[in-house]
């Protein structure tokens, strides 16, 4: 809170009604459309939790079949998002390519499925296109062809597929299904704000989910995952850790996948993925970026009490199902394009324009003084 009064970063503001999702920050408990997360985690698919977050409810087996008849069905890219892509500097951070890739898809999509009336078309177009958008481009910066979507692979697989151009493993496919349920929605985090100011416009799908993936981007949100192997590899051993956290919070820096708006206890997400970050890492006898992690969490708890949040783990994980670190974002973004969605379909449901207000604090008496005079 600023002495102003007004809370900054709009912490603790209600600024609307959903029905998507609860988060009990102090029992530390995620809840999609009334479900634990931790049951969805165990017992769930991406695709039936995204059926979910859209419906309102779990789908029966002939609505689960007929959502993943339609995902598969609409995961190619149009030629003209591929040339778009193409044209883009290799060098271009992939979520930059990303957020070129959803607002040049709109030109090639009906009309009729971008707007308030019809726009369910939309979400199911855009979340099952989104890997192939993230992998397309992969592919391109390196040199190589892109590999199609393959029908009889769910989203999480499909994902690892066109990305390595090999089908991955159970285990592996099922550590990123895990994964995307994790991240497919969090009430309002900014790009999910961000995409529900857009709609509320009555702007269309696409605008906001564009201006969703823009804002997912920033360090401080989707970003995190990505600086947090930039830390592990920074710090090396576990040895370092300590000298690394005390060097940063000396310098008031922030930790990278510490600390939540909302969580006062650990991120229920994070715990999940810790564990599976330590399966894998024996799984495939890679076990450092894990050793070192832990170590860094018994700092930051020690000397700030901050609780990881759900980018410090899923770094691991994702290096270890060889997703290279500047995808990790985009990776996070195909499982939360079904969280956005949802939330522009429930805007559009009972829409009024987001148009908040500032306290101005500058001047108001100035006169115009001409150019010459100045
Ligand atoms: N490392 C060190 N100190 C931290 C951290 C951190 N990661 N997070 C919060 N703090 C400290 C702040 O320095 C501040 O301490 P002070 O009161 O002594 O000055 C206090 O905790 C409150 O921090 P704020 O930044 O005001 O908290 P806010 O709610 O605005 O920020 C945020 C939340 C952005 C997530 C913050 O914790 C952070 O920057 N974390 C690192 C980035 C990160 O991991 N982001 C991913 C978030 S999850 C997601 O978006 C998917």
């Amino acid at each position: 809170m600023q002495a102003s009064g007004i809370p900054r970063g709009l912490e603790d503001v209600v600024v609307t009604t959903s029905a998507i999702t609860f988060i009990d920050g102090r029992q530390g408990r995620l809840i999609y459309r009334g479900y634990d997360i931790r049951e969805l985690a165990r017992f769930s698919t991406f695709e039936e939790t995204a059926y979910l977050l859209w419906y309102g409810h779990l789908p029966k087996p002939g609505e689960l079949n007929e959502l993943s008849r339609k995902l598969a069905a609409l995961r190619e890219l149009p030629s003209g998002v591929r040339k778009v892509l193409e044209a883009l500097n290799p060098g271009t951070p992939p979520m930059e390519a990303l957020r070129t890739g959803v607002s040049a898809l709109s030109s090639f999509e009906p009309e009729e499925t971008k707007g308030p009336q019809t726009s369910l078309e939309g979400a199911l177009r855009l979340t099952a296109v989104l890997p192939t958008l993230v992998s397309t481009f992969h592919r391109l910066r390196q040199g190589e062809p892109p590999v199609s979507p393959r029908p009889e692979l769910n989203h999480a697989s499909n994902l690892l597929y066109m990305m390595t151009g090999r089908p991955p493993s159970i285990t592996d496919a099922h550590v990123l299904d895990v994964a995307l349920i994790l991240h497919a929605d969090h009430e309002l985090n900014a790009s999910t704000f961000a995409a529900r100011v857009t709609a509320s416009t009555l702007s269309d799908l696409y605008s906001a989910v564009t201006s969703a993936v823009g804002t997912l981007k920033g360090p401080l949100h989707g970003g995190a995952n990505e600086r947090v192997m930039d830390m592990v590899e920074e710090i090396h051993r576990p040895e370092g850790a300590e000298a690394y956290v005390l060097k940063k919070l000396h310098e008031h820096e922030k930790v990278m996948g510490f600390g939540h708006r909302v969580y006062k206890v650990e991120d229920p997400r994070a715990t999940i993925l810790r564990e599976f970050a330590k399966n894998l890492a024996k799984e495939k006898g890679d076990p450092l970026p894990f050793e070192i992690l832990r170590k860094v969490e018994e700092v930051v708890r020690r000397e700030k009490g901050l609780y990881p949040n759900v980018d410090l783990y899923s770094g691991p994980c994702y290096r270890l199902l060889g997703i290279p670190k500047d995808l990790f974002t985009p990776v996070f973004a195909a499982s939360r394009v079904a969280g956005w969605t949802a939330h522009v379909l429930e805007e559009y449901a009972d829409n009024r324009l987001i148009r908040p207000t500032a306290r101005y604090t500058g001047p108001t008496e100035l006169r115009y003084v001409p150019l010459a005079e100045r």
